[in-house]
């Protein structure tokens, strides 16, 4: 059946979020643009915060994390907080510092694995980069300062050609091997006498600065081809990052469609998941619990009172969750076979890979109810390692009620991902419950 309007609407909503945010730090910058349009307000870490009751706010860490929260109608040790955590970043292909090299008549760019990401998916598709650059202000001789800039090339500008099958005769029984050293760089150009020069020089004419002022850089190797819809009913959705980009969009709508709320209501998202989280402003680090204890400094909370606030607190770490493949049974667990478009999925695991426990899932399914949404739980196969997410990362930094759920998925970390229309709507719904509990 063809999903009805509203599910559709919201679908395309994600896929255009997903596609004005080719990197980490994009992202960012778009849920800073959704936030602030809707009356949100950046503050600074380095700065003294005053936080008006019911005002709405939002801080960035290290550029591709960011904290949003809005101050809920109760006092924080008799309502606690209301979180929703979920990744900014998604595996993938990143630029060296020395990226542009030439080889044999040809210029390349080397790229570092980051992550986990199927790298057989980026062989053959239209790639472009999309980062940060460090510009030096002011001159060589200047104070030393610099300036960060978002730069994204629409175009595509890189590629990773496949070995053509008369070279390869064994790739559909072996499958695609790439050594992540020889067999990765990127394709950029015939090459010239100066590729380094020349990548610079382009970076310079996109930023219109010096290209001696060119310090550094970040990039990231992305896929241009929008989102689509697709399937018979267009029920299904295919773009890049999904992982876990879907659950950032889900989170940031529900913050953005709760008005008013009794709790304290906080949606947190976070660099570095693919690669542990372990960074300043990962999840393994203290952003989320400096952001919570200026919170309870400002209401002027003594440890009893912060303590009483985390006890009365909820977390629900917003993931992607492995779907039903028919074409790979042998890959499931036959008894949690999660469906497409069946609604946000539960996961559970006793090794404690997620966070969830007997009355955590059972506030979250409380909360589907309420959204009138299905839902589901996963486990996986006892004989397969298990995933991880922020959620144990979080529940264990904070000592909170923690719940680890996502929307269904196939191809988690191929370059083009897909997902259900239905599922992301009722995540979202599912979400607002959350805050709004
Ligand atoms: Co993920």
């Amino acid at each position: 059946m063809t999903p009805a309007p509203h599910f559709r609407a919201h679908a395309q909503n994600l896929l255009d979020f997903i596609d004005a945010s080719p990197s980490p730090w994009h992202a960012v910058d778009s849920m800073r643009r959704r936030l602030e349009a809707a009356g949100f307000v950046r503050l600074d870490e380095a700065e003294r915060w005053s936080l008006a009751p019911g005002g709405r706010y939002f801080v960035t860490r290290g550029g591709a994390s960011l904290i949003a929260f809005s101050l809920g109608q109760a006092a924080l040790p008799a309502a606690g907080l209301r979180l929703v955590g979920a990744h900014t970043d998604s595996p993938g292909l990143r630029l060296k510092p020395n990226a542009p090299h030439a080889s044999d008549g040809v210029a390349r760019l080397g790229v570092e694995v980051y992550g986990g990401p199927i790298l057989a998916t980026f062989t053959d598709r239209d790639l472009s980069l999309a980062g940060r650059v460090g510009v030096r202000q002011g001159g060589a001789t200047g104070g030393g300062g610099h300036v960060t800039h978002l730069l994204r090339f629409e175009r595509p500008l890189v590629r990773l050609p496949n070995l053509a099958i008369h070279m390869n005769r064994e790739v559909n029984e072996q499958g695609l091997k790439l050594n992540k050293q020889t067999e990765l760089p990127l394709l950029l150009s015939l090459a010239a006498d100066d590729p380094a020069g020349d990548f610079r020089d382009r970076i310079a004419r996109r930023l219109g600065c010096a290209q001696a002022d060119i310090l550094n850089w970040e990039f990231n190797v992305y896929d241009t081809q929008p989102g689509s819809f697709w399937g018979a009913d267009e029920a299904f959705i295919a773009d890049s990052q999904l992982d876990n980009l879907a659950s950032c969009h889900a989170g940031l709508s529900a913050l953005l469609a709760t008005e008013s709320a009794e709790a304290t209501c906080l949606a947190a998202f976070f660099d570095h998941e693919e690669v542990g989280s372990t960074s300043a402003a990962g999840a393994g680090g203290s952003f989320v619990e400096d952001v919570i204890a200026r919170l309870g400094g400002a209401q002027g909370l003594d440890a009893e009172d912060r303590r009483r606030a985390l006890a009365r607190s909820f977390f629900v770490s917003a993931d992607m969750a492995h779907a039903w493949n028919p074409n790979f049974p042998a890959a499931y667990e036959p008894n949690h076979r999660v469906m497409v478009n069946a609604g946000p999925v539960i996961k559970v695991n006793a090794s404690q890979r997620y966070a969830t426990g007997v009355d955590s899932a059972a506030r979250f399914i409380a909360c589907c109810e309420r959204a009138n949404v299905p839902w589901q739980q996963y486990a996986h196969r006892s004989d397969l390692g298990c995933g991880s997410t922020i959620g144990p990362i979080v529940a264990a930094r904070l000592g909170i009620m923690s719940v680890d759920v996502g929307s269904p998925m196939w191809a988690m970390h191929s370059l083009r991902e897909s997902a259900g229309v239905l599922d992301h709507f009722y995540m979202t719904q599912a979400l607002i419950q959350v805050f709004s509990s």
